[in-house]
């Protein structure tokens, strides 16, 4: 086979074949509306929200239109693929998670995750989101590493990516400002050889 070949049969087989909604047990994930920007912003510029998500500077309901209006163009090239967490039971609008800056060659994507609303933080919401965005995004777009990096005091969210089989790579020491000092922000990644299912 020669390399251009190649080259475009590994592209082929990262062509996304995208499902609208992820189905799980409590929480289904959903591209983000319009509407949702209202929602969202309803917590979000709570500071114990934005602490851990390395955005120093508050939200507008313009910007957050915006965004979301950016990840459907986004969406559109496979490069990045947000959702909207919803939980099943009561309908609400509880988060958003998504994999960003997705590289096709190299199989790689960025992971990020938030819960808008405190009340739902620490019954397993998270952790079922992320379970469904691996699967999308290690068993649908073909990635062959998932990773992230979170503040090194975000304990919680260092538990949910350990339970979910990451492991830490490192240290990136004061990368982030936020609450008048730098914070160190931790790498984890996971390759799809070692994601359960
Ligand atoms: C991080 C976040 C997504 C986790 O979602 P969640 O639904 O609250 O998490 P889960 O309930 O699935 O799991 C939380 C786990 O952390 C553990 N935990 C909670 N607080 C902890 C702490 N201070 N130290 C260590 N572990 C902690 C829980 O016991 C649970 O582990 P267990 O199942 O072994 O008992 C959510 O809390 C959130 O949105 N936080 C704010 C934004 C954020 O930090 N995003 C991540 C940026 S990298």
């Amino acid at each position: 086979m020669n390399s251009v070949n190649f080259t475009l049969q590994h592209l082929h087989s990262l062509r996304p074949r995208v499902s609208n909604v992820l189905e799980g047990k409590s929480v289904c994930l959903r591209g983000f509306e319009l509407a949702d920007a209202s929602k969202i912003l309803e917590h979000f510029n709570d500071i114990e929200i934005r602490r851990f998500m390395d955005m120093p500077a508050p939200h507008s309901q313009e910007q957050e239109e915006q965004w979301i209006r950016n990840t459907w163009d986004a969406r559109k090239i496979g490069r990045c693929h947000y959702y909207a967490i919803e939980h099943k039971q009561s309908t609400q609008l509880i988060g958003g998670c998504g994999l960003f800056s997705i590289e096709k060659i190299n199989r790689r994507g960025e992971l990020m995750i938030i819960l808008y609303n405190k009340e739902y933080w620490g019954q397993g919401f998270g952790t079922e989101a992320l379970q469904l965005l691996l699967q999308f995004g290690f068993k649908h777009i073909n990635l062959k590493t998932i990773y992230l990096y979170t503040h090194d005091t975000n304990k919680r969210a260092q538990r949910v990516y350990e339970k979910l089989g990451f492991k830490p790579g490192g240290r990136r020491r004061q990368a982030s400002y936020f609450e008048g000092t730098y914070h160190d922000l931790l790498y984890y990644d996971l390759l799809a050889s070692e994601f359960l299912d």
